[in-house]
């Protein structure tokens, strides 16, 4: 009876909710009809609390059109798939493409409506600020660093002096990284140095000899390549795990039963929807977001977490990354596993524009970091998209279009100094800065940071990195 009611009073209720929100309510619901069994509750509160579920499963099938699928909020529906079902003016974005018709870029604020994620807004900024008793890294002051998940639950965490970890990753897919690259890492060894606490990073070359044209051998050496650019950012040896899945997978009994457990909770169908795989993609490939999951879960690591399974996670990453935690963050409650939280980068532009992510394979649209200074201004000078007018005359009189000149987009990400950037996006908007000036300004800002990085990464030797690549405890006790 009791439950009829309530029933009731729930289709009411229902009628107001988003898309999203009644997919919230979902899952929330059958997360608890699954700790209702697991805690082997009363037949009765079982069965209310599935009717329940099964009632809100019926709203959300009225209210969208499609059926429920765990892991795949509504708006993904229409967004992944490889992009085939996304609407004319959407942006694409996915862990292998970007796409915008827009020279802004792409339309964060929608995607973060899209994915479901939360801005990382002033609140949030001025909390974390109150944390660590310091300013905030320029990404976030910036908003390089824009959305999160659940970033709230780890401050409280920390606040309360609990631990958590810090989990990212690079797929080598070649030998040459560009200054982009650098984004999530720097960004990342910013986080390890302020909250101290341990950091796993994740190299996919099995992800990578899947994907590409490659063998298993080359990828393997593109790991041990990236991670002397990532050794050289700076990340303390001591707090520090990198790994790469062809070595550590066959190593450690922790990380393959959390590849498993997550495996045995996602369905072909809801890897087909997330991440738009076909029949006629290779079985590596479909099972592949389960190994880059597994990281999110601190018993993957039982040699630095003592064995310990709830350490909470925190995976800085670009917010095409977004799609494997989705999922992840969906199986991690069904797997007793805390939900990994997220904080999510926009995309480095390409010097022709802010339309797509760049390209490693091709040496003129980015930024590398072997590149000399030769190198450095003739690409900047010759590529890098200008916002600028077409004659001096009309760009002294109408002034540039900082929003899409790329060298003022690479200048927020690089320089440091806020108050020399507001003063060139001053100058620049109002005309009195011309392009070749502003270019300058870059060339100046990167010639000298990649060749600081280029002398950093000379002094990582293989003993280095075999170092970091050591499973081992770290300078943490749990
Ligand atoms: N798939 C990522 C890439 O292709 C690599 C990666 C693995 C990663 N684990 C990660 C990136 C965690 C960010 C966070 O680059």
């Amino acid at each position: 009876m009791q439950s009829g009611k309530m029933a009731d009073s729930l289709n009411c209720d229902l009628k107001s909710l988003s898309p999203l929100q009644l997919f919230e309510r979902v899952t929330e619901q059958g997360e608890k009809v699954r700790a209702l069994k697991a805690g082997k509750a009363p037949k009765d509160e079982i069965d209310a609390a599935v009717r329940m579920l099964l009632s809100l499963k019926l709203s959300y099938k009225t209210t969208t059109g499609q059926d429920y699928q765990a892991g795949l909020p509504p708006k993904d529906l229409a967004l992944i798939n490889n992009g085939t079902a996304k609407e004319e003016d959407e942006d694409l974005v996915d862990p292998w493409n970007v796409q915008t018709s827009n020279a802004k870029g792409v339309d964060y604020d929608k995607l973060i409506v899209r994915f479901g994620s939360s801005k990382i807004d002033t609140d949030l900024i001025n909390r974390i600020e109150r944390a660590i008793g310091q300013k905030p890294h320029h990404f976030l002051r910036r908003g390089i660093f824009f959305s999160h998940r659940d970033m709230d639950q780890v401050l409280d965490a920390y606040e309360n002096k609990k631990p958590f970890y810090l989990y990212t990753g690079r797929g080598p897919s070649s030998q040459a990284m560009h200054v982009g690259h650098l984004i999530p890492f720097l960004f990342t060894k910013w986080l390890q140095e302020v909250f101290d606490v341990p950091l796993v990073i994740q190299l996919t070359d099995d992800e990578k000899y899947l994907w590409k044209d490659m063998t298993i051998e080359k990828a393997y050496e593109y790991a041990r390549e990236n991670a002397k650019d990532i050794i050289a950012c700076g990340f303390d040896i001591n707090k520090t795990f990198i790994f790469s899945d062809l070595d550590y997978l066959g190593t450690s009994a922790g990380f393959y039963k959390n590849i498993v457990k997550v495996q045995k909770h996602v369905t072909f169908n809801q890897v087909k929807g997330i991440f738009g795989f076909t029949d006629s993609d290779c079985i590596g490939k479909i099972s592949f977001p389960a190994i880059q999951a597994a990281p999110s879960f601190s018993s993957s690591f039982p040699q630095i977490f003592n064995g310990k399974e709830n350490i909470q996670c925190l995976i800085p990453c670009a917010i095409d990354q977004d799609p494997y935690f989705r999922m992840t963050r969906d199986v991690a409650p069904r797997i007793g596993q805390p939900k990994p939280a997220l904080l999510h980068s926009v995309f480095f532009p390409a010097l022709q524009g802010a339309q797509t992510k760049m390209s490693a394979s091709d040496p003129n649209s980015s930024i590398f970091l072997t590149d000399t200074p030769k190198q450095i201004k003739t690409k900047i000078n010759k590529h890098a998209f200008s916002g600028g007018r077409d004659t001096i005359e009309e760009h002294r009189k109408y002034g540039g279009n900082c929003d899409v000149d790329v060298s003022f987009m690479y200048l927020t990400f690089f320089l440091e100094d806020d108050d020399r950037l507001e003063q060139l996006k001053q100058a620049y908007t109002s005309g009195e800065l011309l392009t070749g000036e502003l270019k300058k300004v870059l060339i100046e800002t990167m010639q000298p940071l990649v060749a600081a990085h280029q002398e950093r990464r000379k002094q990582v030797t293989d003993e280095i990195v075999k170092q970091f690549m050591t499973p081992r405890k770290l300078a943490f006790e749990f």
